[in-house]
């Protein structure tokens, strides 16, 4: 029970030697206060459903980014790099063939709840939904979810500010 205390008596020699010194600022040694920009904690979550509302179809860039058009894509071939990177996250014994069965709309209606179906944590055929979303949004050189939109984890992890339970929103395609 000696840390909060000293942390408290830092706090206050911290605020008195700003008095005395008669400027703003940090104190020798104590790391400066600022506001931190996290989305949907300090600043306005710009992804409120997750998954849906960033993987979308960017007309005005000509780029389309749903999900849907992705696993089109990863049923005809997925791409070596990401292959290689998600092989590791596969169940034990399981070697990906690099190409994902077909999926109907009905996997859209809801997501990332109906991946979950197939890409459960204890899945013996697809890797577990955890570890496959961590290795493609949070890893990698060059990686656009790190460089162009922070790496935040609550960009997908939403938190109850009232009871303070952590959930992922899930939702049909936009
Ligand atoms: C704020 C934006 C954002 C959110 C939210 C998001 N993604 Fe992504 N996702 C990206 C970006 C950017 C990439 C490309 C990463 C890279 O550069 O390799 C990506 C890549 C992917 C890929 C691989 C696509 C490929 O061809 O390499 C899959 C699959 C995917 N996301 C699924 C999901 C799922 C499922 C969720 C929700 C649990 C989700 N994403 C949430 C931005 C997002
Ligand atoms: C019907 C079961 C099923 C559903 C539903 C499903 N997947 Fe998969 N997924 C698999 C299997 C099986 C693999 C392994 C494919 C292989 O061997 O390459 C896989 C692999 C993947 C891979 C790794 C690349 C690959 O194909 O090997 C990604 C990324 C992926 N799934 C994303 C998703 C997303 C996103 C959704 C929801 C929109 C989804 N999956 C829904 C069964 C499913
Ligand atoms: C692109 C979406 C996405 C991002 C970004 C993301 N997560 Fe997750 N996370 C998931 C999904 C999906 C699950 C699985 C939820 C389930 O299976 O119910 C998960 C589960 C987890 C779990 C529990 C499962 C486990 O592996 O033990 C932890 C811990 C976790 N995330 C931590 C983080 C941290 C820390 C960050 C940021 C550095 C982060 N996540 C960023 C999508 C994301």
């Amino acid at each position: 029970m000696k840390t909060p205390l000293l942390w408290i008596s830092l706090l206050v020699i911290a605020a008195g030697m700003m008095v005395v010194n008669g400027q703003e600022g940090t104190p020798p040694g104590m790391p400066p206060m600022q506001t931190p920009q996290i989305p949907g904690i300090t600043t306005a979550d710009q992804f409120p459903q997750a998954c849906v509302d960033c993987h979308l179809n960017y007309t005005e860039m000509n780029m389309d980014v749903r999900l849907s058009t992705i696993m089109k894509g990863m049923s005809e071939k997925v791409d070596p790099e990401l292959l290689k990177k998600l092989q590791p996250t596969a169940p034990e014994g399981v070697t990906l063939k690099g190409k994902h069965p077909e999926l109907g709309p009905e996997a859209f209606n809801n997501i990332p709840a109906s991946c979950r179906t197939c890409h459960s944590p204890n899945s013996k055929t697809a890797p577990p939904a955890k570890q496959m979303t961590h290795v493609i949004h949070l890893t990698g050189e060059e990686n656009i979810f790190l460089g162009m939109f922070g790496g935040e984890c609550t960009h997908c992890h939403k938190l109850d500010k009232t009871t303070g339970l952590w959930s992922i929103p899930s939702a049909a395609e936009k």
